[in-house]
């Protein structure tokens, strides 16, 4: 059967894959790549400390992810309601309990709220277990084959690998499990951790006019009539808020440990928990997946997506004055090494994948490396190697990276080195 997209999710589609075919992926046209200085002070100072860097530098490079990419970190709302709706002892074979949580603001009923899927290990008997927190692409019941979980009845994308498993923009029975494989659920919980997780479409839906049906309007002080202007959040920033959010929830269940929260986060959901560990310091540990141009990619590179490209296909995604980079990256006054030094002294782990070239893989290096200086002011190690390591191997001690064979996916390949990666700062 022919599926009926709507004309901007089919030309959104189309224009993607074309602009992969036709994107630079030649090194030698890659542009002049001179970065911007992490540890000079807008007042030209030189940061010499990480006292300097945590007082004076961090907030200026924070605010100047909010003025020119991501937009203004929201506050976290003074009306947040939990709901535990339904608790299951014996999930995951018996290994795990399963609660959903619904999370909403009681003063802002136009915002359906988002139901937080959570999984802990039932080994860990009275011992608050150190957590995962990541959102979804396609629902809880997409993560899960357990088949008593709720289909998300929210709006959703077209699944570009099952024609079934969505129906005009609404998830199907057949979706059950279609993300299962990007999250090991039983790998994880069997080492010990914690998982929660969320539907990104329960905080906004990815699309351009989404946001009307998500959080950012119904904060809004003109809901649907909103112009967002220069400086105002993007749906990045919407679903990073959500992020928060599932860590305010986790703070106050017992049997999590919220102070050892890691976020994590595939693709555009990666550039989100990047910015999520940069506006919102309680996370303990910070993943970026794939998460390419926007997300740990430099900017300033011409390989593979690029500003102008990411903005002209998902524009809601940022804050509108990033636009003003397409085709002039050199003009904004940061890049992305800037975003992962933000992490610091957090461990943070970068993962790329060799045919994932749309991402840019040396990029996503690149920024991992740049970030080291900053680590360094805290007395700690970054990644540890000037040019990127091999194929599957491992490099890096608070700042690790990765380049995993295959495509832009999450494979239990990554999912063992941020298990090692995770135990090992959490002292587990
Ligand atoms: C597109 C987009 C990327 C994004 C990816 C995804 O390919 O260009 O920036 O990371 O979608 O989220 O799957």
């Amino acid at each position: 059967m022919k599926l009926i997209l709507p004309a901007f999710l089919t030309l959104a589609a189309g224009a993607c894959l074309a602009q992969q075919n036709t994107a630079n992926y030649d090194e030698s046209k890659a542009g002049e790549v001179i970065l911007p200085a992490v540890l000079k002070s807008l007042d030209g100072a030189k940061i010499t400390s990480s006292d300097e860097w945590t007082s004076k530098r961090r907030p200026e490079v924070l605010s100047l992810f909010q003025d020119h990419v991501y937009g203004r970190i929201q506050p976290k709302p003074d009306d947040l309601k939990f709901e535990v709706t339904a608790t299951r002892r014996d999930a995951l074979g018996g290994t795990a309990t399963r609660k959903f949580i619904h999370v909403s603001l009681a003063k802002h009923p136009q915002w359906r709220g988002m139901d937080i899927m959570l999984y802990v290990p039932n080994k860990a008997q009275g011992k608050a277990a150190p957590v995962f927190a990541g959102l979804s692409f396609n629902g809880n019941h997409a993560v899960s084959k357990e088949t008593d979980v709720p289909v998300s009845d929210r709006w959703m994308r077209p699944n570009t690998k099952n024609d079934k498993a969505v129906k005009n923009n609404r998830a199907t029975e057949e979706s059950r499990g279609v993300e299962a494989s990007r999250w090991p659920l039983e790998m994880i919980v069997g080492r010990g951790f914690a998982v929660a997780t969320a539907y990104y479409g329960d905080i906004e839906p990815d699309h351009a006019e989404g946001w009307k049906e998500g959080v950012r309007a119904a904060l809004s002080s003109d809901a649907a009539g909103t112009v967002w202007k220069d400086g105002d959040w993007g749906a990045i920033g919407a679903w990073a808020w959500g992020l928060s959010r599932i860590l305010d929830y986790l703070e106050t269940d017992k049997d999590v440990d919220a102070r050892h929260c890691a976020v994590i986060g595939h693709s555009r959901l990666g550039k989100t928990s990047l910015w999520a560990g940069a506006s919102d310091p309680r996370f303990a540990l910070v993943i970026s997946n794939d998460s390419g141009e926007g997300g740990a990619a430099l900017m300033r590179r011409n390989i593979g997506e690029t500003t102008e490209i990411i903005t002209r296909a998902f524009p809601h995604w940022f804050t509108p004055k990033y636009r003003s980079y397409a085709n002039n990256a050199s003009a904004c006054p940061v890049d992305q090494h800037m975003l992962i030094a933000l992490m610091a002294p957090r461990p943070v782990y970068i993962a790329s994948a060799s045919e994932d070239n749309w991402a840019d893989q040396k990029g996503e290096f690149l920024s991992g490396l740049n970030a080291g200086p900053v680590y360094a002011l805290f007395g700690k190690s970054g990644i540890g190697t000037e040019s990127p390591p091999e194929i599957d191997h491992p490099v890096g001690d608070f700042v690790a990276y990765h380049n995993r064979t295959g495509k832009h996916d999450v494979l239990d390949y990554d999912w063992l080195q941020y298990l090692k990666f995770a135990a090992r700062h959490f002292g587990m």
